[in-house]
């Protein structure tokens, strides 16, 4: 059972699809994360100078400085490779981490590495994360995706769960049969560390309860209340089309950011818990991180300042690092174990 090859010209036309929809508002669950509901404890007496707060922290038992990383996002097509560089560019600068798009290209065409060689050479330093779809990995074998691993140098894996996506997409693979045990051998022989995520409708008890003790490093809850991926698949069709209905009826569909968090830190499971989905700000962050969260993700914001260019995303993650810095001052916590011992977060009283 293998990857079947798709035609190269959907594949295109899909990709460019995604990174156009994904930029409007109505593709935004805006206002579901959870995090309007939370607020973090103001400490006028935060006995410590603004230049003291660090967001330095350990990352797969390397420092890395800023808990805040690049979600996945696209890889494999044609408009890729610029926008890729550009990201990668200034993650190395800042010294973020990267999770790049869905590798599934390479699974079929090896022409498709090139632009993670070329990205590679061009940023010796970064710090990237593979990715692969669970539907993908479980038709493939885990020397394959080692390939994927090693065309990136990365220094983990994710496997993304979509399957309200594949269900919207007109030419989804909403397989997932069989994806449990995929999912254990490979982080048996993969020899990386294997981080699962959503990509956008976030994950309920019993599966948080299900992959714990199989040796995942890490889950990125990646929930509801920031980019939805069944209202951009639905926008990619027809107006009145069945597909565009049912994207329509599934629009709020999944389980928020921050319920998805607090039910795995409630849980202690043996994987670090790491947040995404509707982050937009490093207020939003902070709140995730000392709610637990080891790492904190975001996607749309990032892409959107990387089509303006390399100055642009600068200047967002100096701004997101400046808001989260800000929030660890105002809470009196001098880094991010602070913050996560202190419990300056509540329910918002409003
Ligand atoms: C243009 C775009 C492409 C994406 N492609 C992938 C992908 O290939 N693999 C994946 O795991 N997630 C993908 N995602 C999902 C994000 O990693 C993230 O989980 C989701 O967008 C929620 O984060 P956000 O609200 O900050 O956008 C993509 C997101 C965007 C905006």
């Amino acid at each position: 059972m293998a990857v079947v090859h798709e035609n190269p010209e959907l594949f295109e036309s899909r990709k460019a699809d995604h990174i156009r929809l994904s930029l409007e508002d109505r593709m935004q669950a805006t206002g579901a994360s959870g995090l309007d509901q939370i607020e973090l404890v103001h400490e006028a007496f935060p006995e410590l100078d603004f230049a003291d707060v660090t967001l330095e922290s350990s990352l797969f038992s390397k420092t890395i400085r800023s808990p805040m990383f690049v979600s996945s996002m696209t890889a494999g097509h044609a408009g890729s490779v610029n926008l890729n560089l550009v990201l990668a560019t200034v993650s190395e600068k800042r010294n973020w981490a990267m999770g790049v798009g869905s590798q599934r290209r390479q699974l079929t065409d090896p022409a498709a590495d090139a632009e993670w060689t070329k990205i590679r050479k061009a940023c010796s330093r970064v710090r990237f994360f593979g990715n692969i779809g669970l539907a993908q990995l479980i038709r493939s074998k885990v020397e394959e995706i080692r390939r994927l691993a090693d065309t990136l140098e990365a220094e983990a894996m994710f496997v993304h769960a979509n399957p309200l996506q594949e269900c919207m997409q007109p030419e989804g693979t909403p397989q997932f049969a069989g994806g449990l045990k995929a999912l254990e051998r490979l982080v048996k022989e993969l020899g990386l560390p294997v981080i699962v995520k959503e990509t956008g409708c976030g994950f309920s008890e019993p599966t948080l309860r299900r992959l714990n003790g199989i040796g995942v490093a890490a889950v990125d809850v990646s929930g509801l209340g920031g980019t939805h991926w069944g209202r951009i698949e639905g926008g990619r069709s027809k107006a009145g089309d069945p597909l565009q209905r049912a994207a329509e009826t599934f629009r709020d569909w999944g389980v928020s950011t921050v319920e998805s968090l607090l039910t795995a830190k409630r849980l202690e499971t043996d994987y670090d818990v790491w947040a995404s989905g509707g982050v937009r700000t490093g207020l939003d962050a902070a709140k995730l991180l000392a709610m637990g969260a080891s790492m904190v993700g975001l996607a749309k914001p990032l892409i959107e300042a990387a089509l303006e260019g390399e100055e642009a995303l600068d200047a967002r993650m100096a701004l997101l690092e400046y808001e989260l810095k800000t929030a660890m001052f105002c809470t009196g916590s001098k880094d991010l174990k602070e913050l996560q011992e202190k419990i300056v977060w509540r329910q918002a009283r409003k």
